[in-house]
C-alpha cells in the first residue's frame, strides 16, 4: 500500500508553477491511485514562518491555499488534507530528528546554499555570513522530513526543487530506525512530470510566490485579461523562430514547457510545430491553454471564498484524520527514544 505525501506552503495564492509542478499532479495521483492508498496533502503553515510574513495576509494565505486545493479538485473525502500547523506532532518529530541530523548535513543543502550566497550578495561581502539568518531558515528540512516520516509516507510527489529534501527524509529515516529501531519506510522522490516553470521576467529564475514583480507569475485568481498581459510580456529572446533549448533559450523554452503541461504533449514534438512560426503565435496559444487549464479552478476558487463555514469544516477534518494517523507513529517514537 502506497501512502503518498506532499506540502505547500500557504505564503500566497498558488501560481501557475504550483499548479504544473505540483497541485496537477496531486490530483493525478487522487485519480489514478488504488482506493487502498492514502493520500496527504498539507498546507505547510510552519514552514512560512521561515521568511517574514505579515500576520494578517499570511492568515488570508492560509485560507486561500486550502480553497485552492480544493478548487483545483482535491476530494477531502477522498485525500486527508489538512493545516500542518493543526497537528502538534510535526513540530514534535522534527525536533526528535532536529537532536539526530548533524549540522554539517544541512550545511549541504542546496536550498540554504542559496540562501546564504543571496545574503551575502545583499551585504556584499565575501566571507560567508550565517548571523543573517534564522535557524528556522537552517532547520527547515527537517521539519519537512518530520512532515513526511510522521505518516510513514512512501511516496512524495514534488517539483525537483525538493528532490535534496526528500534525500535528507531517507537518510533522517535509516538514521533513527538504525539508532533506534526500525520505525520508517524510506520514502521516495516521485518526479513530476512538468519541468520547473520559470520566472515570466527573468528566466534564471523560478516562477515563485515570492518574486515582488507579480508580472512574473501567473495566479490561479488572475483574470484571463491579466494571464494574457503577462503572457504578451514574457521575457523571451531575439533569435528567430521557435527552439526548445533551455540553457541558450530559456525564456521561450519555458513558454513551451507551460504549453506542452497544458495540453500534455511532447515538448520536442511542440517544438517542432513552432519551428517556422514566431514568438507571436507561440505565445498566443500559449495564452490560450493557459486560460483553459484555469477557467474552471479559478471559478470553483471564486465559488468557495463565499463558503467559510465548509472550509472550516474540511480543515476540522483534515486536521483530525491526520492526527489520528500520527499518534501511532509518535507513541512508537516516544517509545523508542525513551520518553515515555
Ligand atoms: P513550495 O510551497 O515552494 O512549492 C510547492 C510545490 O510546488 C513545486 N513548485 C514548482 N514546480 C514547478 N515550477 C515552479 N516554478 C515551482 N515552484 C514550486 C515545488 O516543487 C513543490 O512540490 N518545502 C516544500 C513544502 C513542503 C513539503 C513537505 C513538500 C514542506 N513539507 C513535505 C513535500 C513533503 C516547499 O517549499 O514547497
Amino acid at each position: 500500500r502506497r501512502i503518498v505525501f506532499s506540502g505547500i506552503q500557504p505564503t500566497g495564492t498558488p501560481h501557475l508553477g504550483n499548479f504544473l509542478g505540483a497541485l496537477q499532479n496531486w490530483v493525478k495521483l487522487q485519480q489514478d491511485t488504488s482506493p487502498n492508498d492514502i493520500l496527504l496533502f498539507s498546507i505547510v503553515g510552519w514552514h512560512s514562518l521561515t521568511l517574514p510574513q505579515d500576520p494578517k495576509r499570511l492568515s488570508v494565505a492560509r485560507r486561500e491555499m486550502l480553497a485552492a486545493l480544493l478548487a483545483v479538485g482535491l476530494d477531502p473525502k477522498r485525500s486527508t488534507i489538512f493545516h500542518q500547523d493543526e497537528n502538534p506532532h510535526h513540530t514534535e518529530l522534527s525536533w526528535v530528528f532536529n537532536c539526530i541530523t548533524p549540522v554539517g548535513k544541512l550545511r549541504r543543502m542546496t536550498t540554504w546554499k542559496s540562501r546564504l550566497a543571496t545574503s551575502r550578495n545583499a551585504n556584499d561581502e565575501s566571507e560567508v555570513d550565517e548571523s543573517m539568518l534564522n535557524t528556522g531558515l537552517f532547520t527547515y528540512p527537517v521539519l519537512q522530513a518530520a512532515d513526511i516520516l510522521l505518516y510513514k509516507a512512501t511516496h512524495v510527489p514534488v517539483g525537483e526543487d525538493q528532490k535534496q529534501h526528500i534525500e535528507l527524509a531517507r537518510d533522517i529515516a535509516d538514521t533513527f530506525n538504525r539508532q533506534f529501531s526500525k520505525t520508517f519506510p524510506l520514502p521516495e522522490y516521485v518526479a513530476t512530470t512538468t519541468r520547473r516553470v520559470l520566472s515570466l521576467k527573468d528566466p534564471a529564475s523560478k516562477m515563485s510566490k515570492s518574486s515582488p514583480d507579480v508580472s512574473s507569475r501567473i495566479l490561479l485568481t488572475d483574470t484571463e485579461k491579466e494571464i494574457r498581459k503577462k503572457i504578451r510580456g514574457a521575457v523571451t529572446d531575439s533569435v528567430t523562430g521557435v527552439t526548445y533549448d533551455p540553457v541558450n533559450r530559456p525564456g521561450t523554452s519555458n513558454l513551451l514547457t507551460i504549453l506542452a503541461a497544458c495540453t500534455n504533449e511532447d515538448i520536442y514534438e511542440l517544438a517542432k510545430r513552432y519551428e517556422i512560426k514566431g514568438h507571436g503565435d507561440l505565445k498566443n496559444d500559449v495564452a490560450d491553454a493557459v486560460v483553459k487549464l484555469l477557467e474552471q479552478p479559478r471559478a470553483e476558487f471564486e465559488r468557495l471564498q463565499g463558503e467559510q463555514e465548509y472550509l472550516s469544516q474540511v480543515a476540522r477534518e483534515g486536521a483530525e484524520r491526520a492526527t489520528a494517523y500520527s499518534t501511532l507513529t509518535m507513541q512508537e517514537v516516544r517509545k523508542s527514544v525513551g520518553l515515555t
